[in-house]
């Protein structure tokens, strides 16, 4: 496997970052995982407004107008057209003679880039929906889910959890200020529920300013393109009572694409199976991506 550090493309074993990087000891950066099909970038511009955005939050000097680059270097130097592209960009090491356990670095470094891709599924393998089994679990991670943070420790334990319980993925129900519990997201994709409503179902995910949440760029795909083939998705909080008496529940993502949550704590949702608004939801990603979103 080539991988790219710091605007080189080396294989694994001569890649060479300094123990000291903030990224290493301090969880001090930000990522993006991007997903190509057929040798195009989906969403390329919501992860470069996303980078942006977690750079200028974290105040991590780097372009990430550089990021479609990036991909396509990696791409190429690895013989790819499907892949998953993960792109993590810290805050870099501190000097030779420099505090290393400063919390505030001690004059500017430069930032340490690393990428790789690895190849996954082609488009045309989705025309059957995959399933998961969560469990749901408090979120106790931090409060700014909108940087892309690389410390992931709150969901990497809620990943553990989930596996003990024999399950696949978590679904985070945030206690609120106020006491309110609110299904939040899974561990590593946004949540959509088909929740029963006075007149059917109401198709929910979570907005951006209820539980802290990722703007998932898969998430905006999705409510763009199902806006625009009339299908209704609310954005509104989701209460946790809610969320267990779904009809339906789906994790979308980059990896994820649209993934039924057949079980949640043991206990079938709905039929058990990926329901008809899920199956639905994937094949309008489906076509998106082809599209060309
Ligand atoms: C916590 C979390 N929510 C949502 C998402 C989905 O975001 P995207 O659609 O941009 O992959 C991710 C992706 O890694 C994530 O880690």
């Amino acid at each position: 496997m080539k991988i790219y550090l710091n605007g080189e493309i080396v294989s694994r074993g001569e890649a060479r970052i300094d123990p000291f990087d903030r990224g290493f000891v301090f969880g001090d950066g930000v990522y993006e995982g991007l997903r190509a099909f057929d040798g195009r970038v989906v969403g390329l511009s919501g992860h470069v407004a996303r980078l942006a955005s977690g750079l200028a939050a974290t105040g991590i000097p780097w372009d990430a107008s550089l990021l479609g680059g990036v991909c396509e270097r990696l791409l190429e130097a690895n013989s790819l057209r499907d892949a998953f592209i993960y792109m993590q960009c810290t805050r870099g090491a501190p000097g030779p003679g420099e505090p290393v356990r400063s919390r505030v670095a001690a004059g500017p470094i430069r930032p340490t880039i690393f990428a790789y891709a690895t190849p996954t599924p082609g488009l045309n393998t989705y025309a059957a929906t995959p399933t998961k089994r969560a469990i749901t679990t408090p979120d106790t991670r931090w409060l700014r889910g909108l940087i892309k943070s690389i410390s992931l420790m709150g969901s990497v334990l809620a990943a553990y959890e989930a596996e003990a319980a024999g399950c696949d993925d978590a679904i985070l129900i945030r206690t609120m200020p106020g006491g309110e519990k609110l299904a939040a997201e899974g561990t590593s994709a946004n949540l959509i529920a088909v929740v029963p409503a006075p007149d059917g179902t109401q198709i929910v995910t979570p907005p951006l300013d209820g539980a802290p949440i990722l703007a998932g760029v898969t998430r905006d795909i999705l409510l763009a393109a199902a806006a625009r083939r009339g299908v209704e998705i609310a954005v509104r909080n989701l209460p946790e009572h809610e969320l267990l008496a779904a009809r339906e529940i789906m994790l979308c993502g980059t990896l994820t694409m649209v993934t039924a949550i057949t079980h949640l704590n043991g206990k079938p949702v709905g039929e058990g199976a990926p329901g008809p608004e899920t199956n639905r939801l994937l094949r309008v990603l489906v076509e998106a991506i082809g599209q060309g979103a």
